[in-house]
């Protein structure tokens, strides 16, 4: 790793300092061998003052333990009938693993404690079949999660409720996740999967709004029930509040902090808000621009500027955030006569690629052009010459609306720079 990767890691520690996350570990998870480096992640989590709530799912203990007892599950997952039987075996499962649990953590100095802090009620009768002991979150005792977080506490909640008449519930552990995440007020929910979806090859999507994210799972019914439920109850807490969910998988052994840590994260993404902001430059931009297009500098697709010239005219730049996080740029030079202005410097960072936001800094640049009084927009271009063709530009040979030290640059960098206008 260099200073420049470090750099870019750090950047994220001040926005998620004392913010909460929940971490929802399906089953086969914490049984595989890439709990170890989960545990890890969790304990770099903690170091880093985020609150983690630990939400666990069953379903690969709860079928073994049947297995092994010769007991047929009516389910497994806590989203269909719950029998006796079933009921029986699953609580016997759950409290093995809610235990396993807490001793994993302590191997990682994490203090943990599991929480009771659901109140269910009977799922009842669905499509005109009792549900059992399915149960359905009621209430998520926030008080109660709340309390060991402030005691450096991480609460571990299992896939269980009790009803007002004490009853023992089966419940659907990423249903959970996403009540507890709501109760609390969480920032994220990761939910962690030995399958991710891009592995899955049903949509390559990496990024949705809650909308997109409901509207792929209605239309693939061929989705494995366990992605479904992720993406469902992903959706609804987007819906309620929370602002981001990612579903990651376990094979990846970056996948929880490449997920938070780089813009572009490793895994699927759903969102709540208008995460993506676009605004005038600051001075404390000019280092990140610089970092940001160093690398088309190297492929040659825009000129050399030193951080010091893009710090003297930073009152020209327009930035694209995501996440607090810059990926794209645009600078517009306006010149001396007034009448035009040079678009330069335009930039959207890779793997933030063909989303439109080439076309949102075109945009803003056009717009802050004609704030200024100008009547045409100019670019010189090598590699993007068909691209700023899209955006209404048409090529010309109208050298003369440069300015002489800009001609000369441009003659001496001996780039054969295209100059492309638009009319505004
Ligand atoms: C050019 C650039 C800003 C486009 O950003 P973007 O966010 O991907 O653009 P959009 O999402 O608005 O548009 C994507 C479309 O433009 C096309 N496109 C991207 N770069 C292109 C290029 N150099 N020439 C022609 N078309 C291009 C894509 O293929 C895509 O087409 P599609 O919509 O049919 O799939 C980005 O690729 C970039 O930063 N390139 C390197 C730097 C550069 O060349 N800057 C221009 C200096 S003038």
């Amino acid at each position: 790793m260099n200073f420049s990767d470090l750099r870019a890691i750090l950047q994220y520690v001040p926005q998620f300092r004392g913010r909460t996350f929940v971490v929802a570990l399906d089953g086969a998870v914490i049984e595989s061998s890439d709990f170890s480096n989960i545990l890890l992640d969790l304990a770099v989590l903690r170091s880093l003052n985020v609150k983690v709530v630990l939400v666990h799912g069953a379903a690969a203990q709860i079928a073994a333990l049947a297995h092994k007892r010769s007991v047929t599950l009516s389910n497994s997952d806590g989203i269909g009938v719950t029998d006796e039987a079933t009921l029986e075996v699953s609580m016997d499962a759950i409290s093995r693993l809610s235990n396993a649990l807490l001793q994993s953590l302590t191997t990682v100095r994490i203090n943990a404690a599991t929480a009771n802090a659901i109140h269910a009620h009977p799922a009842g009768i669905i499509r005109g079949v009792d549900q059992g002991f399915t149960g359905t979150v009621e209430k998520i005792e926030a008080g109660v999660l709340q309390g060991f977080l402030d005691q450096d506490i991480l609460p571990v909640v299992p896939p269980v409720g009790f009803d007002s008449d004490g009853q023992m519930l089966r419940l659907n552990s990423d249903a959970i996740a996403r009540e507890v995440a709501v109760a609390l007020g969480a920032s994220k929910i990761l939910f962690v999967s030995r399958e991710a979806l891009h592995d899955l090859r049903i949509g390559q999507d990496r990024q949705w709004d809650a909308e997109s994210a409901s509207h792929f799972v209605t239309t693939h019914p061929e989705l494995p029930a366990g992605m479904a439920s992720k993406l469902h109850h992903g959706s609804r807490a987007t819906r309620d509040g929370v602002p981001r969910v990612h579903l990651l998988s376990s094979r990846n052994p970056d996948a929880l902090l490449g997920e938070l840590f780089s813009n572009e994260g490793v895994g699927t993404m759903i969102y709540s808000d208008a995460y993506q902001r676009i605004r005038q430059a600051a001075h404390s931009d000019a280092d990140a621009i610089y970092l940001l297009i160093s690398r088309a500098v190297e492929d040659e697709e825009l000129i050399e500027r030193s951080r010091a010239e893009i710090l003297a005219a930073i009152q020209d730049y327009i930035v694209l955030e995501i996440d607090g996080n810059i990926v794209g740029t645009v600078a517009v030079h306006p010149h001396p006569e007034g009448d035009r202005a040079e678009l330069a410097c335009l930039y959207v960072k890779r793997g933030h690629t063909t989303r439109g936001y080439g076309r949102t800094l075109v945009s803003a640049a056009v717009e802050r052009a004609r704030d200024i009084g100008c009547k045409r927009l100019f670019a010189l271009s090598t590699q993007a010459a068909g691209y700023l063709e899209m955006q209404g530009f048409a090529r010309s040979d109208n050298f003369s609306l440069l300015t002489a030290d800009r001609r000369e640059k441009w003659a001496e960098n001996r780039r054969n720079a295209l100059l492309l206008v638009r009319d505004l």
